[in-house]
């Protein structure tokens, strides 16, 4: 299987490389710098959507599943990219938007019976993921239509045989095309309650981030439903034997069901660990039971490393990340160490997830290389931190990047966790021993053998871990 211990690099259209100089990235600026993603040595990229849409979600309110936005290119330069990623070896997963479509899409009025509705007001007490209640008022209709996300964002019913159809048709249509696989956005919500009832208070805090008030209820109701398993069966017939990587964003314990049909599931608790040993140490161990996580730590919705966990720990997360057993998923700039930026005023995401998305910057200049036009979203600093000056520069994050991912075939298979001293977190792939000290703080190192990969200069075996080092060592 390809994906086993893949590197899969994840590329936010938007935000990637402009080429047309109307400040949105494209498929051709991807396909540009393909290289670049080649040379990090990463096995495939996964695109978030570049499908027509409104972008009330940017992009995952789709309104037409089988095209390229115009922003973003033409089928034909789809094509060219995924023939110039397959001749450098790089697969291309596309992001498969399942649950709900714009409502802007054409099925909204030609095909409403392929949505959830009720009258005379909302049926329940459903919240929406980023606030306010799951249920909208249709004007034109005068009915009432769920959705989990937006308003914007009405939720296909996956009891309809016809909607499984119409997705099924969606994704061979890119499997014909010749794409290598897909990440699923938003499973857990793929399917609901039959008989929509209320979800009780929340009696705990569940185990990863949410919104308050959305964070109020127990979702039991109003996602993950036990009849799961047919609507991933359907998707998998269609995908054949390409890559499902779902988002299912629920606590590795509840994620079975989903691996009985997909290759893979986001290990989310790890994600949304804060940066401490004990923490980190108590997410891996129910995450790496599964069969089989895939490890990240960073994407479009959430702050990135250097911000959530500060500049000075970026090249242990990256060690982590990267020496972890199964597929990990690198988010576009956190090779070079990208910071959040202030995101748009007014902001576009009403979510507040701008800071994430700014573009990458691949030269010191003004624009970062990224756009000859005013890009959607500015630069955050170009001059500090950008692919050209890293890709020279041995000691660069870039560069640790690079060598931890060829180190990646090398460290053999297996995984235990190790005893280390406080705020180290430490374990066992085949012959090698990682540590990752969280602390800012030297620590002792447990390792005898000798040092593979140090993200702080060249230490000897057994010399004290530096404050925020990470280590890999000969057993
Ligand atoms: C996923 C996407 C996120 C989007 C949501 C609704 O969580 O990653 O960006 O807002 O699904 O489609």
């Amino acid at each position: 299987m390809w994906w086993r211990d893949a590197v899969i690099y994840q590329v936010y259209p938007r935000s990637f490389q402009d080429t047309d100089g109307d400040g949105v990235g494209d498929l051709r600026g991807i396909e540009r710098r393909l290289d670049h993603v080649a040379a990090l040595g990463a096995d495939a990229v996964w695109l978030s959507p570049i499908y027509p849409s409104p972008l009330a979600d940017f992009g995952y309110d789709v309104a037409e599943f089988r095209d390229v936005d115009p922003v973003f290119g033409t089928l034909e330069h789809f094509d060219a990219l995924l023939t110039a990623a397959h001749e450098r070896g790089l697969r291309l997963l596309m992001d498969l938007v399942p649950c709900h479509t714009s409502i802007e899409h054409p099925w909204f009025r030609e095909r409403p019976d392929f949505y959830v509705w009720a009258d005379g007001g909302p049926p329940n007490n459903w919240v929406a993921t980023f606030g306010g209640p799951a249920w909208s008022l249709d004007p034109v209709s005068g009915r009432w239509y769920l959705h989990s996300f937006y308003p914007e964002q009405p939720d296909l019913d996956w009891r309809n045989p016809e909607v499984v159809a119409a997705m099924q048709e969606v994704v061979r249509f890119w499997v014909d095309r010749g794409v290598d696989g897909f990440r699923l956005d938003a499973l857990d919500r793929l399917v609901k309650d039959a008989e929509l009832r209320d979800d009780p208070p929340a009696r705990a805090p569940f185990a990863l981030p949410l919104l308050e008030e959305f964070g109020r209820l127990e979702h039991v109701h109003s996602s993950n439903a036990p009849e799961i398993g047919r609507a991933l069966e359907a998707l998998r017939e269609a995908a054949g034997d390409t890559l499902l990587v779902g988002e299912v964003y629920l606590p590795a314990a509840e994620v079975a069901p989903y691996l009985e049909h997909l290759d893979a599931a986001f290990a989310f608790e790890l994600f949304h660990s804060p940066w401490d040993a004990e923490r980190l140490q108590a997410a891996l161990s129910g995450a790496v039971e599964l069969d089989e996580p895939a490890w990240v730590l960073s994407n479009h919705d959430f702050p990135r490393l250097a911000t959530r966990f500060g500049p000075e720990n970026v090249r242990a997360a990256a060690t982590l990340l990267l020496t972890l057993p199964g597929m990990a998923f690198v988010y576009q700039g956190e090779e070079i160490g990208l910071e959040d930026g202030p995101g748009a005023d007014p902001p576009y995401d009403r979510a507040g997830r701008d800071g994430a998305r700014h573009p990458m910057q691949w030269d010191a200049g003004p624009a970062g290389g990224f756009s000859d036009g005013q890009a959607w979203l500015p630069v955050v600093d170009p001059a500090e931190r950008n692919v050209a000056a890293q890709s020279t520069d041995p000691d660069s994050l870039l560069a640790l990047y690079r060598a931890l991912i060829s180190l990646r075939p090398r460290l053999g298979r297996g995984f235990a966790l190790r005893e280390a001293a406080g705020g180290v977190l430490a374990y066992e792939r085949g012959g090698h021993l990682v540590e990752v000290n969280t602390t800012r703080e030297s620590r002792p190192s447990a390792a005898r053998g000798e040092v593979v990969l140090a993200t702080h200069g060249a230490p000897r075996s057994g010399a004290p871990l530096e404050p925020h080092e990470a280590r890999v060592s000969i057993g």
